[in-house]
């Protein structure tokens, strides 16, 4: 599903942020992306929806080389890899149910398409109570699930998380993270960059450690060490 191939990036400062990446990522699979801080983590979620590309190496997903995608097949992608981050990225003026319909509106869905995901996904996230509320009136934990809704409302085969519990309390990390496993175990791959060893520990799945933008661990049923 998901290919690197020797990647490398360097930024135009010359800092050498992935240094020989090659890594794949089956359907269905659940990787945590650990690391210290610097060691590439957000580059790599970066590579996977194409915010950046490598200077050199190729990245895949689904047999496709990303540094040759045309600009307008980028939408198309971003479709099949959806992305969440630590600080929500939430639409304030916009209530929960809006800020998901906005997604798919965006996407090209029709308006009777949205007026049937919409609901089906919040109430997947345990939202469906919250869709009139705007983002101010919800806790951290709420919004980061707006965000997944928003993230899963395309049905995406990748959902790639980039310290997505950076925010969030002990307890609301775990349970955003157990939604997650749920969404995984329902079939979608997720890659999940964090420095939050407890997480990592509790889950016990595959672990990918990069160290000054190198793989230095990959592991199986893994904890963070
Ligand atoms: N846009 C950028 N321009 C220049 N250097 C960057 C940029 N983004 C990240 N870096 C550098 O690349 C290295 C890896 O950063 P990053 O991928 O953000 O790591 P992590 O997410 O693991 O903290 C760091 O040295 C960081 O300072
Ligand atoms: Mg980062």
């Amino acid at each position: 599903m998901i290919v690197l191939h020797n990647v490398c990036k360097e930024y135009p400062n010359g800092v050498q942020a992935l240094a020989g990446v090659s890594l794949q990522i089956p359907e269905r699979d659940f990787v945590f992306l650990v690391g210290p801080s610097g060691a590439g983590k957000s580059t790599f979620i970066r590579l996977l929806i194409r915010e950046e590309l490598p200077t050199s190496g190729r990245v895949f997903v689904d047999g496709q080389d990303l540094a040759r995608l045309r600009r307008r097949d980028v939408p198309q992608l971003r479709r099949k890899v959806s992305v969440i981050f630590q600080d929500f990225k939430l639409l304030p003026q916009k209530t929960v149910f809006e800020n998901v319909a906005f997604a798919l509106e965006v996407s090209g869905y029709s308006r009777q398409d949205v007026q049937q995901v919409v609901p089906s996904t919040l109430e997947l996230v345990g939202l469906a109570e919250q869709a009139d509320r705007f983002p101010d009136r919800l806790s951290g934990g709420e919004q980061q699930r707006v965000a997944i809704a928003r993230a899963l409302a395309r049905r995406p085969a990748v959902i790639v998380a980039d310290e997505p519990t950076g925010n969030l309390d002990p307890a609301t990390a775990a349970q955003t993270v157990q939604l997650l496993v749920r969404i995984n175990a329902l079939g979608t791959t997720i890659v999940f960059a964090t420095h939050n060893s407890e997480l990592v520990n509790t889950l016990r799945r595959r672990v990918v450690a990069l160290e000054q933008g190198h793989i230095v661990r990959d592991q199986a049923d893994a904890g963070y060490e």
